[in-house]
């Protein structure tokens, strides 16, 4: 599927972005291995968080819906989940397989192989008779790294293999012998591998301490104290203690009631559309506004933007508010290496707004960017190249010379690379084009943002899905 664009316009009105995908994929895992029953509402009805539902649901988890973001998951507790039948598919997201990954990691599932090996023997279904469970995925996730959790999971005890170089399908074998718990001083600032060896900490004897290397998105930790699970939290540490505590109160999950906020990383392409776009006011109601995702509106900040946040309020761990976006002339940037894992997901749509600016925005220390769903530096510095924008590319980041107040984009076809973000940020440049921009393989924008191509219609921005 393609976005066809029309140039200019202006982005008017209000608008809510749907649910959090970080606070979606992690609403499923903890409320699926929570004793009791756990709601969530406002879930992000995407195919990369209806993929996790699948899995759970594969492992003998009951849960109803989604129906109007609603769903009702029938928790297992801790130890209650079952061997999946077959592979898990998580689709494009890598948040689950890593998330999940840590979760497999702690699954005494021998305990049912010893039980029921005699049925499944003659089965012909390996995974399940091994007690293994393999997660993969399509062809984006299959390609990105998995070493960042197979080596510190090997090191609590965890049996885990990937494909070729670290790379997915992951298979987890389960074990008659506890994970213990140790200390992780993480290389990479990533709330995947932090969050992924939080829940195998859950499984572990003993503390887990993770230490990061600069503060990362804290739902996992915000989430796991909203079902009553202890963890301490002291600078760039986090500690939580394992299995062989869980006779003790607290040292279970509670089921709960969860409202996960709108999607901050879905409200940047309006808040970039609005600020380059003259005459646009937008108002984007209920988003999420936990401050170790805040980045993008730091940055735009920082360039000039003019943001306004009100009605904050806490809903149950996070805190959220309404978002009023209007035009202003922005200045390029250099974004401070603090705020690189705040903004991680908004790179493509400040590079737009980059683009826009008058003089040079630098990014650097920022090669993440380059194993998300695709090589994010080289798939924008393509696009922009294409729509006439100035980039010079770096190994770990990009220089934009911003083409300012009166320049403007030229049209042309853009590769997405099948990357959602990328398709998004690449549709609001057309409000500041001259000339028409198609979008290749806009499809995967379904996996965060289902209905953006209407939501930004709505709120005038010239797009039309064509086959
Ligand atoms: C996420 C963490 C980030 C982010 C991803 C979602 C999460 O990934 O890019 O979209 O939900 O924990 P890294 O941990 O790889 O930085």
């Amino acid at each position: 599927m393609n976005y066809l664009l029309n140039p200019g316009g202006a982005l008017r009105g209000e608008a809510r972005v749907p649910g959090d995908k970080s606070i979606s994929h992690r609403a499923v895992m903890l409320g699926a291995i929570a004793d009791g029953i756990t709601r969530v509402a406002g879930f992000l009805e995407g195919e990369d968080a209806l993929a996790t539902v699948a899995a759970f649901r594969k492992m003998g988890v009951e849960i109803e819906g989604p129906q109007d973001g609603e769903l009702v998951i029938h928790g297992v507790g801790l130890h209650g989940l079952t061997p999946p039948d077959g592979e898990l598919n998580m689709g494009n997201s890598g948040t689950a397989m890593r998330l999940l990954a840590g979760v497999l990691a702690g699954q005494p599932f021998y305990e049912f192989e010893a039980q029921r090996s005699g049925e499944a023997q003659h089965s012909g279904d390996a995974a399940s008779v091994r007690g293994a469970a393999s997660l993969s995925g399509d062809a984006s996730l299959s390609r990105r790294p998995m070493n960042r959790i197979i080596h510190p999971l090997r090191a609590m005890g965890a049996k885990i293999d990937s494909g070729a170089g670290g790379k997915p399908p992951l298979r987890i074998q389960s074990s008659a012998v506890p994970l213990k718990g140790m200390h992780h001083d993480l290389p990479i600032a990533s709330a995947q591998v932090k969050s992924c060896l939080l829940l195998a900490g859950l499984y572990a004897g003993g503390n887990t301490r993770i230490t990061e290397p600069a503060p990362t998105r804290d739902h996992t930790e915000r989430m796991l104290r909203s079902f009553g699970y202890p963890l301490i939290r002291y600078g760039l540490d986090v500690f939580i203690s394992g299995r062989f505590v869980y006779e003790l109160p607290g040292a279970r999950l509670s089921a709960t009631a969860l409202q996960v906020p709108g999607d901050i990383s879905s409200a940047a392409f309006f808040l970039v559309g609005a600020s380059i776009a003259p005459d646009s006011d937008v108002i984007l109601r209920g988003v999420g506004i936990n401050p170790t995702r805040t980045g993008a509106i730091d940055i735009l900040r920082g360039m000039g933007a003019d943001i306004e946040i009100t009605n904050a309020v806490q809903a149950g761990a996070e805190p959220v508010a309404d978002i009023r976006v209007r035009h202003a002339p922005l200045q390029g940037i250099e974004i401070a290496a603090a705020d690189i894992p705040r903004a991680i997901d908004e790179f493509p749509a400040l590079f737009i707004a980059a683009a826009c600016a008058e003089g040079r925005t630098v990014l650097r220390g920022a090669a993440e960017l380059r194993v998300k769903e695709s090589d994010r530096i080289a798939a924008m510095a393509e696009g922009l190249a294409t729509l006439g924008a100035e980039t010079e590319v770096l190994e770990d980041g990009i220089i934009i010379n911003g083409f300012g107040g009166r320049g403007a984009f030229k049209g042309g076809t853009v590769d997405s690379r099948h990357d959602h973000r990328i398709a998004m940020a690449f549709a609001i440049a057309a409000l500041r084009a001259d000339a028409p921009i198609t979008i290749a393989g806009a499809e995967t924008v379904a996996t965060s943002f289902p209905g953006f191509a209407e939501l930004a219609a709505e709120l005038g921005l010239g797009i039309r899905e064509a086959k």
